[in-house]
């Protein structure tokens, strides 16, 4: 393709300065306080999108956030790329962590990002992300360059779930049609390395609460004689795993795809530093299951992990009390072929089958979805690859990650086609943290990637 570098070098501020500007509304779905600000960011995407260059752009309610639906398509023969993309954001709480407020993006230089980062909530996960896309599509359509059909379809509801978006998927078959769906809503291994995402971990979520006496009790008069919530609590939560961290519930291994010895030789030739991964998060060691490297604990294996755990009383001071009641969040990240609905009712019935006499339990499952793993031998991966090769000048590594896209296992079953993950963001980007933050460098080289895949694509494809 023609002139993609000295495009970017012409629009960089401009491009950087958009973005800003969608930044710079809070897009946080899961609270509602913040519905207006989400409603003005798919308005800005829909007005970002015909801007691009798109033909039909529209808003598409839903019984939550809508979808900002957006098409071109230039000849029914040629095929057609879907590109997925999420406008909603985390919370940006705690606060006061952050060095610069959430919702005033700023530019700073790191030590990883010497030419740059913007810091904003949704920096790289994922409105800088998907807008590299917004870019890329102005890019080609203004030199006319696009060499394919391409629909968009960015969603305000990833955060929290994406429920409106997946009966959208399923009501509209035709609407959606594609040979490929394109996402950049990941990470890569480095600058230095670039890598394309191969998997996603599977998720299931659900909320736990022990109930003990009917009423707070005075810790005196009662201690040692009733069951304590948060101490029964936090012996159930123990018990869920065993000495070498294998998880204890029943069942739970039972469908879990074993990698061969060679799959993870292949794995292990990415490279990685334990000392960097210590240092970089400030502990003397890594901590998880028996008999796994660091890299397979994050990405091939599941895992069962206590996000949020309250009860009693944790204001200043101290207080005597036996809580009535105590709760925890808890999430297992899942790998391929694990149903996450039967791991839901795995862990119900093993968490109630292990609370003891004098409790009461009750599990109330929030959201989930399945893993995905895609082949390298696609003409998706393999255009992809070419793209990376070109702009990096290093063939990519396929990697699995340890994140979850729930949405990603919904569209091959239900629109039939493979997804590519084409990840720009690093681990080091904070995202969900305190902080988050996006290269201008990896924003810049995802605009400049995408236009090649869209070019070798189309040329395999043909
Ligand atoms: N973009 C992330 C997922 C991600 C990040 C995958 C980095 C791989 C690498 C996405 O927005 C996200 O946060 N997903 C949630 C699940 C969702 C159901 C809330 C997650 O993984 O916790
Ligand atoms: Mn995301
Ligand atoms: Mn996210």
């Amino acid at each position: 393709m023609k002139n993609i570098q000295s495009y970017i070098n012409e629009h960089k501020d401009r491009f950087l300065n958009e973005l800003i500007e969608l930044l710079k509304i809070p897009s946080v779905s899961a609270d509602s306080a913040y519905k207006n600000d989400v409603l003005k960011t798919a308005e800005a995407v829909k007005k970002s999108l015909e801007k691009a260059g798109c033909d039909s752009v529209e808003i598409c309610e839903t019984e939550g956030y809508p979808i900002v639906y957006g098409e071109k398509i230039v000849d029914s023969n040629l095929p057609t790329i879907l590109v997925y993309g999420h406008y909603d954001v985390q919370p940006a709480d705690p606060i006061e962590l952050w060095d610069s407020a959430p919702f005033e993006p700023i530019i700073k230089s790191t030590e990883i990002h010497p030419e740059g980062a913007i810091f904003a909530r949704g920096a790289c996960d994922d409105k800088g992300q998907m807008y590299m896309h917004v870019k890329a599509m102005e890019f080609m359509t203004s030199t006319n360059q696009l060499p394919c059909n391409v629909k968009f379809m960015i969603e305000g509801e990833e955060e929290v779930g994406s429920v409106s978006l997946s009966k959208f998927v399923k009501d509209n078959h035709e609407k959606l049609k594609n040979d490929v769906i394109l996402i950049s809503d990941t990470g890569m291994i480095s600058k230095e390395t670039p890598s394309i995402t191969t998997g996603l971990r599977g998720l299931s979520y659900v909320e736990v609460e022990v109930t003990g006496p009917n009423r707070d009790l005075h810790s005196g008069l009662y201690g040692g004689a009733v069951a304590n919530p948060i101490n029964i609590l936090t012996k159930m939560i123990a018990s869920l795993h065993d000495e070498n961290n294998h998880i204890t519930i029943p069942g739970f291994y039972d469908k879990v795809e074993e990698l061969s010895l060679n799959e993870r030789a292949e794995m292990a030739k990415a490279p990685f530093s334990l000392d960097r991964y210590k240092a970089a998060l400030d502990i003397d060691s890594v901590y998880g299951e028996e008999g796994y490297s660091t890299n397979e604990r994050n990405s091939i294996r599941p895992t069962l992990d206590v996000n949020g755990i309250w009860g009693g009383y944790t204001g200043e001071g101290a207080k005597t009390v036996i809580a009535s009641k105590a709760y925890a969040k808890i999430s297992m990240r899942l790998v391929p072929n694990q149903d996450w609905e039967d791991i839901t009712e795995l862990f119900k019935t093993h968490f109630e089958s292990i609370a003891p006499s004098g409790t009461r339990i009750k599990v109330t499952p929030h959201h989930g979805g399945q893993g995905y793993v895609t082949p390298i031998d696609s003409i998706g991966y393999q255009a992809a690859s070419k793209a990376y090769q070109e702009t990096f000048g290093k063939t990519p590594i396929p990697q699995r990650s340890g994140g979850s896209i729930p949405i990603v296992a919904l569209f091959e079953k239900e629109l039939k086609s493979k997804t590519i993950l084409m990840g720009f963001g690093l681990d080091s980007d904070a995202i969900h943290s305190p902080n988050e933050h996006f290269g201008v460098w990896n924003y810049l080289k995802g605009i400049e990637t995408i236009p090649l895949f869209y070019k070798y694509f189309t040329e395999l494809k043909a």
